[in-house]
């Protein structure tokens, strides 16, 4: 429950020496008034909570919220200029983050070994390598590429999430997959329609096998042999709705639709099909959205039962894919609940910034109710209420940024 405004003019009254308006290449920031997204972003580079480290080497998720925090920030600058917008030298993050994930990036078999989260590093690879043609950075992307080929498969071709976890495919794998065959397509292979038709097949497969068929939502994921204890016998699904990773797949839908549209990374058959599944989950995802709060619960379809709470990775997520979709004309119009999609996404968004954002001592913001990670090991309702909640976890602020990026768009009128 902070003041912004106020607190942004205390904070950067005399902080900004260096703005230069003449040499800004994005929409420059009033010294007066950082935006949020800024500031998130500000903060994680600040805390080193998205670079490898001793304070980050044990955490098996820092390679993917490495790649999913360098991607928010490459396209944040891509709108601000960073240098009246960042306290923080946003370019000199993107080049130390990508560079300390190189060694890891280039073992083959630690690529085919970790979890899809690995393919979420190619976006901020691709950007090193688009500014200067290194031959390390290429290398890096053409391992990548190898790695995502010669990983197992289940018998209808859906990724499996994980090789420690036979025939298990997640819907959190839809983003790093989508995000990664969009830049190879894009930039590598424009011609090959082989990479589209694995990516569709995959996001199919989790839609077919996950979906409840009462509500339109998603489930967690699928046993392709359906030899799980929690396997549904028909489908192979897992028995619950896990809002983060609904929110990668949601995401990943409206990403994807934008690359269809800019770089033809689909045919106008696979496009319109992804259309049609983002449309759908939009309704279907603010049907769900909590009356009180405006966002969602962390095990959706469960709101305000025993353990369960307003989750800030998966809420913002839902905000962004929400807005986005919104701004480049993919939603219009009212909702079923009869609320327009825009004021869906902000009505949790204002929220989030009320009850779970907060000003800390040093200046940073802070980010509360990120549940830490939850796999498809126990899938319990009581597994998933108990995992723990991580302070500041990327899984949350990186979607945060990208919320309020759009929210931001969306008041300063860059907004259809
Ligand atoms: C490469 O990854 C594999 C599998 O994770 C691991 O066993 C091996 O030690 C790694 N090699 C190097 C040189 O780090
Ligand atoms: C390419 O990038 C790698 C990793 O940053 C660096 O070690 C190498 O010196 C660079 N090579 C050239 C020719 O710039
Ligand atoms: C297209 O990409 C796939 C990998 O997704 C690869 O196996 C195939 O060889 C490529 N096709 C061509 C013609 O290069
Ligand atoms: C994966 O599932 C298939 C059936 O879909 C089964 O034949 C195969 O043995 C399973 N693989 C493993 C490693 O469990
Ligand atoms: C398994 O999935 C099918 C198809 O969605 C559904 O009709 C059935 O009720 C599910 N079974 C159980 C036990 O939930
Ligand atoms: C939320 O509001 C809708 C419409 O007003 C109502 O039908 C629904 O029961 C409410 N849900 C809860 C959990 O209060």
């Amino acid at each position: 429950m902070i003041n912004p405004i106020a607190f942004a003019t205390l904070l950067l009254a005399g902080l900004f020496g260096h703005f230069q308006p003449a040499t800004a290449v994005g929409r420059a920031c009033d010294p007066g008034s950082r935006p949020y997204s800024a500031w998130m972003t500000d903060s994680v580079i600040a805390r080193q909570d998205a670079i490898l480290s001793g304070k980050t080497e044990d955490d098996v998720s820092i390679v993917f919220k490495i790649g999913l925090f360098e991607s928010t920030v490459i396209r944040l600058k891509e709108y601000y200029d960073a240098d009246s917008c960042g306290k923080e030298d946003w370019h000199s993050y993107l080049l130390a983050g990508a560079e300390s994930l190189i060694p890891r990036l280039l073992n083959l078999t630690g690529d085919i070994d970790a979890p899809m989260d690995v393919f979420a590093t190619g976006e901020a690879i691709y950007h090193q390598y688009d500014r200067a043609h290194n031959a390390t950075y290429k290398q890096v992307l053409d391992t990548l590429w190898q790695a995502l080929n010669d990983r197992p498969r289940n018998s209808e071709g859906g990724f499996w999430f994980y090789k420690n976890y036979p025939n298990l495919s997640y819907l959190d794998e839809s983003y790093p997959l989508s995000s990664f065959s969009s830049i190879w397509k894009t930039y590598f292979e424009p011609t090959n329609t082989t990479i589209a038709d694995t990516l569709i097949n995959d996001l199919d497969l989790l839609k077919n096998h996950c979906h409840h068929d009462d509500t339109g939502l998603i489930v967690h994921g699928y046993d392709a042999s359906k030899s799980a204890s929690w396997a549904n016998a028909t489908t192979g699904a897992s028995p619950y709705v896990w809002d983060r990773a609904l929110g990668w797949y949601h995401m990943a839908l409206v990403d994807l639709l934008e690359n269809a549209d800019k770089n033809a990374v689909l045919s106008q058959t696979q496009r319109n099909d992804v259309y049609t599944k983002f449309y759908n989950l939009a309704n279907t995802i603010i049907n769900d959205a909590d009356n009180a709060t405006g966002c969602w619960w962390q095990v959706m379809e469960h709101g305000g039962q025993k353990g369960n709470y307003i989750e800030t990775s998966g809420s913002s997520m839902f905000v962004y894919s929400l807005l986005k979709g919104a701004r480049l004309g993919y939603l219009s119009g009212a909702t079923p609940k009869g609320v327009g999609y825009t004021d869906a996404a902000h009505k949790c968004y204002n929220y989030l910034v009320d009850h779970v954002v907060s000003k800390e001592e040093d200046g940073t913001l802070g980010l509360d109710q990120t549940v830490s990670v939850c796999s498809l090991t126990t899938p319990t309702y009581e597994y998933y209420t108990s995992q723990p909640i991580d302070y500041n976890s990327v899984y949350g602020t990186a979607p945060f940024i990208l919320a309020s990026w759009e929210h931001e768009m969306f008041l300063s009128g860059d907004f259809p």
